[in-house]
C-alpha cells in the first residue's frame, strides 16, 4: 500500500486542538481511499522553546526534510513576546520556510456557499469571489540585510531592508503566471513602484515575463490601491502576486472576505522537496485549550496537502466535501456562529466532520 510520511507540527495555542481533528480525519480519509498515512509529531514553536530552547530544533528541520509533506497547525505564544527575536516562535517559522526554500506561498480565498452571510461585506460583492494570493515567502523585508537596531547617545534606530533580486522575482512570478494560466488567466501584480526602487524592479521583471505568457492578462496595482480594491470589488481578482510583506497584509484582508480567517488554508512550496501546509490563522492564545477553535482551516490545509503535496485528489475532495456538508447542516464554531445555527466546540466539530466523511 502506498504510504505517505507526514511531519505533523502542532505548535502553540489552539494548534494541538486543531491538530487532533486533522489527525483523526487524515487517518479516516486515508483508509477510505486505500493509502496509508504515517503522521510523525514534532516539536516546533513555543512548545519546542520550552523543551529545547529553540523554536525550530535541528532534528525537526531534518525530519521535515525527509518527509513527503509537512502539516503545521499554528505557532505564537505571548509568553515569548519579550524574548530576543531569534528565540521567538515566529523565528522558527521563518527558519523553516528558509531552510526548506519554500519561496511560494499560495493562499486561496473562495467563499464557501453556506458562509456567504458570515462575511462583513454584502453577499452580492462576495458571492463569486475566487482568488489566489501568491506571496513570495523567503525574501523581501522579512529576510533583507542590513537589519537591526543601533543605539546612539540619545537615540535608537531600528531598520530592515526590502530587497529582491531578479532571480527571486522571476521564480515567484513564474509560479503566479502558471497558476493564472490554469485558472481564469488574470494576474494582478502588487507593488509600490511609485515610491520603492525594489518595486520598480519587481514591475519590470513581471512585464518582461509576461511576454512568455501571452494568454495571461497582466495588471499592476500599488499596494494601497490593491488593499482598497479587495474591499471595493474582490470579484475582479484571479491571481494576486505579491512580495513577502505585502502578501502578509493582503492575505489577512482577503481572508476576512470569507467571514472568518478560521476557514483558510495555505501551501508553501519550493522548487523541490516537501511542501508545508498550514492554516492562514495564528495560534489564537486567547482561546487556547478552551475547545473553541475552528478546526476547518486546518482540515482544508490537510486537503491542500493531499491535493498538491501527495497527489491524492480524491481524498482531498472528500475532506473539502465534509467541510461543506457540515456547514450546510448548520454546524458552526464560535467564530462563525450566528442565530439559528448549532454552535459546536472544536472537538465536536471534528466529530461532525468525521461523520460527514
Ligand atoms: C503568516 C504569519 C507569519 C508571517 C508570522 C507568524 C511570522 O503572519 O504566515 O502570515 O508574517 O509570515
Ligand atoms: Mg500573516
Amino acid at each position: 500500500m502506498l504510504q505517505h510520511k507526514i511531519a505533523l507540527l502542532p505548535g502553540d495555542g489552539i494548534g494541538p486542538e486543531i491538530t487532533s481533528v486533522a489527525k483523526m480525519l487524515l487517518e479516516a480519509v486515508a483508509k477510505k481511499n486505500g493509502f496509508e498515512i504515517r503522521l510523525e509529531e514534532m516539536l516546533f514553536g513555543g512548545a519546542a522553546i520550552d523543551k529545547t530552547g529553540s523554536p525550530l530544533p535541528q532534528q525537526t528541520l531534518e525530519n521535515c526534510k525527509k518527509s513527503d509533506a509537512i502539516l503545521l497547525a499554528a505557532i505564537g505564544d505571548p509568553r515569548f513576546d519579550n524574548y530576543p527575536r531569534e528565540k521567538r516562535p515566529e523565528s522558527g517559522l521563518l527558519s523553516l520556510r528558509e531552510g526548506l526554500e519554500l519561496f511560494a506561498n499560495l493562499r486561496p480565498v473562495s467563499i464557501r456557499p453556506s458562509l456567504i452571510s458570515s462575511s462583513s461585506l454584502k453577499p452580492e460583492f462576495i458571492k463569486e469571489v475566487d482568488l489566489l494570493v501568491v506571496r513570495e515567502l523567503t525574501g523581501g523585508i522579512y529576510f533583507g540585510k542590513p537589519k537591526g537596531r543601533i543605539k546612539t547617545n540619545d537615540n535608537e534606530r531600528g531598520f530592515n531592508t526590502m530587497s529582491y533580486s531578479t532571480s527571486e522575482i522571476d521564480r515567484i512570478a513564474e509560479v503566479a503566471f502558471e497558476l493564472a494560466n490554469a485558472r481564469k488567466g488574470k494576474l494582478c501584480s502588487v507593488d509600490k513602484a511609485n515610491v520603492l526602487d525594489v518595486s520598480q524592479l519587481w514591475r519590470e521583471r513581471v512585464d518582461l515575463l509576461s511576454e512568455k505568457h501571452p494568454k495571461v492578462e497582466v495588471q499592476h496595482l500599488y499596494v494601497d490601491n490593491a488593499a482598497m480594491q479587495l474591499i471595493r470589488n474582490p470579484r475582479q481578482f484571479d491571481v494576486l502576486l505579491t512580495s513577502n510583506l505585502f502578501g502578509d497584509i493582503l492575505s489577512d484582508e482577503a481572508a476576512m472576505l470569507t467571514g472568518s480567517i478560521g476557514m483558510l488554508p495555505s501551501a508553501s512550496l519550493g522548487s523541490q522537496g516537501p511542501g508545508l501546509f498550514e492554516p492562514v490563522h495564528g495560534s489564537a492564545p486567547d482561546i487556547a485549550g478552551m475547545n473553541k477553535a475552528n478546526p476547518m482551516a486546518m482540515v482544508l490545509s490537510a486537503s491542500m496537502m493531499l491535493r498538491i503535496g501527495l497527489n491524492e485528489p480524491k481524498a482531498a475532495d472528500d475532506l473539502e466535501k465534509s467541510v461543506d456538508k457540515v456547514l450546510a447542516e448548520g454546524f458552526r464554531t464560535n467564530d462563525l456562529h450566528q442565530e439559528g445555527f448549532t454552535k459546536l466546540g472544536c472537538e465536536e466539530m471534528g466529530k461532525e466532520l468525521l461523520n460527514a466523511l
